[in-house]
C-alpha cells in the first residue's frame, strides 16, 4: 500500500546501468510504484567479508528485502578478480535466471512469433570460477555439474511451464560429447519430466538448437540448459527480437529471493552518451513488480512501453531511431 512502500535493493551497476536504472526510476514514479529503493553501489575496494568488490551491506539488503533490481557490472578480462555477477550468483545462490523473449508488436524484425523462455542455471557449469594453470602454456577450467544444481534448475523450469500456460520444455545440451557433465544434467531433467506428465519434454543439441532457433523459433517454448550455454543462447535469442536493449531477465534464489536484471552488459561502447535502451531494464523491472504481485503496476509499465515502441516516434539508436534515452523514457512517462 501507500503507506508502507515495499524496500526493494537497487544496484545501478556500470556503464550504461546508471543511465537505465535511473529511467526505471522515472517510469517507476510516473506509475506511482510503492517502492522504496536502497541503493547499493559496487565498492572500490575489496570487502574482507565478501572477499570481493560487493559490499556486505548490499548482499545484506537483498537478502532483507528479497527482491531487488541490478544494473550490469563490468568483468575487466584479465585482472585476476572474480566477476561480480559470479560472486552474486554464488553468494546469494541464485540458481535459475529466467529470459523470456518475445517479439515486440510493432518492431519489425525477420520474425514475428518468437516467444520463449530461456531458463539457465546460474551457479555452475563452467562459470564456477575453478580455473588455473597447470603448467606454462596449459590451463585447466573445471566444469562442474551437480545433480542437486541441475534438479533444482530443472524443476524450476517444469514449474514455471506449469504456472505460465506453457506447454514445452526443450533441455539444451551436449551430452553426446560432454557425457558425463551434459549427461547428468540431462538425466536430472528427464527425472523431473517425469513428473510433469502434462508438459511435453524433448532434448535438442546445443548446435542444432542454434540453428533451430535462427531458422523458426517458433518451435521454442521453454528451454532448460547449463549455465555457459544460457548466456550464448539468451544472447542469441534477444538478437531474434531486435538486440539486447530489448530483453529482462530475472534471478530466482534460495528463499524465494528474486533479482531481476537485463540480459546485456555495461555496454561501455555507448555508457554515458544517453544512448542506451533502458527497455531491458525496465521490462526487467516489471517481472520484479510481478514477483511481488503487483501485476496492475506491471500491466501498465509493460503497456507503456510496447506502446511507445510500436509507435515508432520514439526510439533509441539500436532500434533504428534517434531518440535519447531521456526522450525515450519522458514518452513512457507520458504515457502514465
Ligand atoms: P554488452 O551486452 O555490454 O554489449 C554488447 C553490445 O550490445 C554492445 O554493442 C552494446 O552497445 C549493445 N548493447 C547492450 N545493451 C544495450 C542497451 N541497453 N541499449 C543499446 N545497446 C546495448 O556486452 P559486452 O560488451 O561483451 O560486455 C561489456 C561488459 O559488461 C563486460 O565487462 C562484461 O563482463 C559485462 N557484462 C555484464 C553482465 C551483467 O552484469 N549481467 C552481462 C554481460 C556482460
Ligand atoms: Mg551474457
Amino acid at each position: 500500500t501507500e503507506s508502507n512502500p515495499i524496500r526493494a535493493t537497487l544496484f545501478p551497476g556500470d556503464g550504461i546501468g546508471p543511465e537505465i536504472a535511473e529511467s526505471v526510476k522515472q517510469v517507476f514514479s510516473a506509475a506511482d510504484v510503492p517502492i522504496e529503493w536502497e541503493e547499493h553501489y559496487v565498492g572500490k575496494e575489496i570487502d574482507p567479508r565478501t572477499q570481493s568488490f560487493l559490499t556486505w551491506e548490499s548482499l545484506e539488503s537483498v537478502r532483507r528485502n528479497k527482491v531487488g533490481l541490478k544494473g550490469p557490472m563490468a568483468t575487466p578480462i584479465g585482472k585476476g578478480h572474480r566477476s561480480l555477477n559470479l560472486t552474486l550468483r554464488k553468494e546469494l545462490n541464485l540458481y535459475a535466471n529466467v529470459r523470456p523473449c518475445y517479439s515486440l508488436p510493432g518492431y519489425k524484425t525477420r520474425y514475428d512469433d518468437v516467444d520463449l523462455v530461456t531458463i539457465r542455471e546460474n551457479t555452475e557449469g563452467e562459470y564456477s570460477g575453478l580455473e588455473h594453470q597447470v603448467v606454462r602454456g596449459v590451463v585447466e577450467s573445471l566444469k562442474i555439474i551437480t545433480r542437486q544444481a541441475s534438479l533444482r534448475v530443472a524443476e524450476y523450469a517444469f514449474h514455471y511451464a506449469t504456472a505460465h500456460g506453457r506447454e514445452r520444455v526443450s533441455a539444451i545440451h551436449k551430452a553426446n560429447i560432454m557425457q558425463k557433465t551434459d549427461g547428468l544434467f540431462l538425466k536430472c531433467c528427464r527425472e523431473v519430466a517425469e513428473k510433469f506428465p502434462e508438459i511435453r519434454y524433448e532434448e535438442v543439441v546445443i548446435d542444432n538448437c542454434c540453428m533451430m532457433l535462427v531458422k523458426n523459433p517458433a518451435l521454442f517454448d521453454v528451454l532448460v540448459m547449463p549455465n555457459l550455454y544460457g548466456d550464448i543462447i539468451s544472447d542469441l535469442c534477444a538478437g531474434l527480437i531486435g538486440g539486447l536493449g530489448l530483453t529482462p531477465s530475472c534471478n530466482i534464489g534460495e528463499g524465494g529471493i528474486a533479482l531481476a536484471e537485463a540480459v546485456h552488459g555495461s555496454a561501455p561502447d555507448i555508457a554515458g552518451k544517453n544512448m542506451a535502451n533502458p527497455t531491458a531494464l525496465l521490462l526487467s523491472a516489471v517481472t520484479m513488480l510481478r514477483h511481488l504481485e503487483l501485476h496492475d503496476k506491471a500491466d501498465r509499465i509493460q503497456e507503456a512501453i510496447l506502446k511507445t515502441i510500436a509507435e515508432g516516434k520514439y526510439r533509441t539508436g539500436d532500434l533504428g531511431g534517434t531518440s535519447t534515452t531521456t526522450e525515450f523514457t519522458k514518452a513512457i512517462c507520458d504515457k502514465l
